[in-house]
C-alpha cells in the first residue's frame, strides 16, 4: 500500500481566534474550481482526528473511554489537491493514520464521482476538492459500553466534524456537513475495512463567498432581541 507522508501539523498560529471561528463558521455549499494544498489537508485531518498527546495516544477528538473508533477517509478528484507545483495527489480514497500523519492510499479512480451519487448527488460533493468520509467500527466503543456505545461513536463523529469546520474556517476555507448518503453505497465507494461504516462526511474547498460577523452588529441584534422580548 502505498503512503502519503503529510506536512508536519502546524499548531502555532495567530490567524483568527477560537471565537473568530464560531462566528466565522458556515455552511458553504458553492465552491471555487481551484485546488487546495497538500498543507490544508495536513491541517483538516489533524484537526479532526490527529495526535495531540503523543504518550497516551490521545487525538484532537473527546473519545468516550478513549477508544477512538472513528477511520477517517480522504476522497479527491484529477488535480484537486496540490503537492508542489503541478503536481497533484492522485485521485481516489485514502486513508488517514493519526500516528503517523500520513495517508494510506487505499483506492484508485473516480470514487469522488462514485461518492457524489451515494451523498443524492448534492452537487457541492462534486465541486468541492476534498471529501473527508468519517466513519466507524462501532464495535472498539460498543465491545465496553455496549448499546450506548452506539451514541457515543456518534457524537464522537459531530466533534471529529466540528473540529474540521473550524479548522477550514481558519485556513480560509469553507466546509459543508453531510448526513444525507446512501451508508453502503458510500462505504463501498470509499472502500471501508469490513466493519467499518459511513457516519458522517465533511465537503471542503476554497468559498465563493465568505461569511464575516461583525461584532457591534451582533450585539446589536441580541439587544433588539431583548427589548422585544421586554428583557431590557
Ligand atoms: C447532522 C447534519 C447533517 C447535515 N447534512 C447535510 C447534507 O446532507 N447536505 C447539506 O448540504 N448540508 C447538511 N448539513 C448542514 C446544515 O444544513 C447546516 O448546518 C444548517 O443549514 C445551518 O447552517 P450553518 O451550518 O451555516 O450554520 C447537515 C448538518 C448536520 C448537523
Amino acid at each position: 500500500m502505498s503512503m502519503i507522508t503529510l506536512p508536519l501539523p502546524r499548531i502555532r498560529s495567530d490567524v483568527l481566534s477560537v471565537e473568530q471561528a464560531l462566528a466565522y463558521r458556515r455552511s458553504h455549499r458553492s465552491f471555487k474550481d481551484e485546488p487546495l494544498s497538500i498543507n490544508d489537508i495536513s491541517q483538516l485531518l489533524w484537526a479532526a482526528y490527529g495526535l495531540s498527546m503523543p504518550i497516551k495516544g490521545f487525538l484532537t477528538c473527546p473519545s468516550a473511554g478513549a477508544t477512538y473508533p472513528l477511520e477517517l477517509y480522504l476522497v479527491v478528484g484529477t488535480e484537486d489537491v496540490e503537492l508542489s507545483d503541478s503536481e497533484f495527489l492522485e485521485p481516489g480514497s485514502y486513508r488517514y493514520l493519526p500516528k503517523y500523519h500520513v495517508l494510506a492510499y487505499v483506492k484508485p479512480g473516480h470514487i469522488k464521482e462514485e461518492i457524489h451519487r451515494a451523498c443524492l448527488s448534492q452537487k457541492w460533493v462534486l465541486q468541492a476538492k476534498a471529501n473527508i468520509i468519517i466513519s466507524a467500527d462501532y464495535e472498539r466503543t460498543t465491545r465496553y459500553y455496549g448499546e450506548r456505545g452506539i451514541r457515543y461513536v456518534i457524537l464522537e463523529a459531530g466533534h471529529c466534524a466540528q473540529n474540521i469546520y473550524l479548522e477550514a474556517t481558519a485556513l480560509g476555507l469553507g466546509a459543508v456537513a453531510i448526513g444525507a448518503f446512501y451508508d453502503e453505497e458510500l462505504g463501498e465507494a470509499v472502500g471501508l475495512r469490513e466493519g467499518v461504516q459511513p457516519v458522517y462526511m465533511v465537503s471542503v474547498g476554497i468559498p465563493r463567498h465568505r461569511y464575516y460577523l461583525n461584532e457591534e452588529a451582533l450585539h446589536e441584534h441580541i439587544r433588539r432581541n431583548r427589548r422585544r422580548k421586554g428583557l431590557v
